[in-house]
């Protein structure tokens, strides 16, 4: 069954205990928490202080999207806030390798995202150290943005990626997730939902929660 990230960058800020309270009592199986540092991509969020405080609110999975340049620099730290998986980004890593590597023996599940430009191909040679490729539907750096419809291909050519590598690394599909396009990532062979507008501004997120997770 699909998984559902709700992405907490649309939530209201000033509720965070409450949003994390509904979030603990929907479908949702993961937090899904973008860390953003002006540089990588321009827009600057939250570090490992707030996550830490949400932390202590919720048992729930925290996968943590790193949207800044350097992610190796702060992999023990997003471990001790509290991160399950640590994603970084394809494009901000100069030693992918070693740093899939150190997430990993930190303790936590590594995760690789790709922008919209970035081939699928290019992480072939490091498939069997990466438990999740988060593709990015949208350019990272703001929640509401439109989905690119170029991504059904790409979840498809990494789909097949998996099989003929034997890997089972998850495929999470992360902006402009909403009810129109859903049904057919999964069909395109996408694990992880992430949602944050789509969640966030409807009148009852718990219940978008809900209809994403059965969609299929
Ligand atoms: C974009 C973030 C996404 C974003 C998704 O840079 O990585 O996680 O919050 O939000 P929506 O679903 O609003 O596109
Ligand atoms: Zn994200």
């Amino acid at each position: 069954m699909i998984l559902v990230a709700p992405s907490l960058l649309s939530a209201d800020f000033t509720r965070l205990a409450e949003v994390s309270d509904m979030l603990n009592h929907s479908d949702a199986d993961w937090f899904h928490l973008d860390v953003m540092d002006g540089v990588f991509v321009p827009n600057l969020t939250f570090g490992m202080h707030v996550i830490s405080q949400l932390r202590a609110l919720s048992q729930k999975v925290f996968d943590v999207h790193l949207m800044i340049v350097q992610p190796e620099r702060y992999i023990d730290d997003f471990r001790a806030a509290g991160a399950d998986i640590l994603t970084i980004h394809y494009e901000a890593s100069t030693h992918l390798h070693r740093s899939l590597s150190a997430i990993r023996q930190s303790g936590m599940k590594a995760g690789v995202a790709l922008n919209p430009h970035t081939s699928v191909h290019l992480i072939e040679e490091v498939l069997d150290m990466i438990d999740v490729v988060c593709l990015m539907s949208v350019n990272p750096g703001f929640g509401g943005q439109k989905f690119i419809e170029n991504t059904y291909v790409k979840v498809m050519k990494l789909h097949e990626m998996r099989s003929n590598s034997g890997e089972n690394f998850l495929i999470e599909v992360d902006g402009g997730v909403n009810m129109l396009n859903a049904a057919k990532l999964i069909d395109a062979g996408a694990d992880v939902l992430v949602a944050g507008n789509f969640v966030f501004s409807s009148d009852n997120p718990i219940e978008t929660i809900h209809k994403l997770k059965t969609c299929k």
